[in-house]
């Protein structure tokens, strides 16, 4: 487990993060993926913070955005594998987890961190 800096990624620099989205392009309980590099990376909006996480499923790598958010509740499509969007934590099963990365908003724009954040224990 990391500090709580490293899980919330305050320490990271500038040149890690990517804008991928204007500050008002999703609305509230929304998500949308965006390429950052290789990798798809899933951006949500709820309460009006962002989160953003891996954008394929743990499971057996299906695109998450393909699912359904329902509150704070992302749905894979395919075998209904559900997350919490506020942690990431696995719904069910319980064990899974979504992998997190570090997201800030700057001068009307959200940037997203490359790289995933550290894991954490699941906040069950
Ligand atoms: S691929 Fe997502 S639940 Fe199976």
């Amino acid at each position: 487990m990391g500090t709580p800096e490293a899980s919330s990624g305050e320490h990271l620099p500038d040149d890690e993060f990517v804008a991928v989205a204007a500050d008002d392009e999703l609305w509230d309980g929304e998500m949308e993926a965006y390429d950052v590099g290789a990798a798809e990376v899933l951006l949500v909006k709820l309460d009006g913070e962002y989160r953003a996480f891996d954008g394929i499923c743990p499971h057996q790598s299906v695109s998450l955005v393909e699912g359904t958010l329902d509150g704070a509740t992302l749905t894979c499509r395919a075998h209904e594998w559900s997350f919490d969007v506020r942690s990431g934590a696995g719904v069910n099963p319980r064990t899974a987890c979504l992998v997190r990365h570090a997201v800030r908003v700057r001068d009307g724009q959200v940037l997203v961190s490359r790289t995933p954040l550290p894991a954490t224990e699941p906040a069950h």
